[in-house]
């Protein structure tokens, strides 16, 4: 695993929401809680909802389609922490926003 730029800094989803990107052939939600970037897997493990469409709520990010909620740092599903999505590393270097995946 290595770091690959995913966009630079100013793409990046404004405070309080989420945005897809696609990387290395899969497609990641990014999302910006209070200022704090994270990077998780895109599909929601319900029905496959595109999490980067969703919102952010309080800390949690919400899938657009059932409500499903997620923390974005840990990609643990609120309903049943043991269930969790992939999340990846993210860092900001040089304005450039790179992701370990
Ligand atoms: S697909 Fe995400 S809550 Fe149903």
């Amino acid at each position: 695993m290595s770091y690959v730029k995913l966009t630079t800094e100013s793409d990046l989803p404004a405070e309080g929401e989420a945005k897809e990107f696609e990387i290395e052939g899969k497609t990641i939600c990014v999302a910006n809680v209070g200022g704090t970037i994270t990077a998780m897997d895109n599909v929601c493990l319900h029905m496959g909802g595109p999490l980067g469409q969703g919102y952010i709520e309080g800390n949690k990010l919400v899938c657009p389609w059932h409500g499903w909620e997620y923390d974005p740092k840990t990609g643990q599903l609120e309903d049943d922490p043991k269930t969790k999505l992939a999340v990846y590393p993210i860092k900001i270097e040089n304005g450039d926003v790179m992701v370990e995946v």
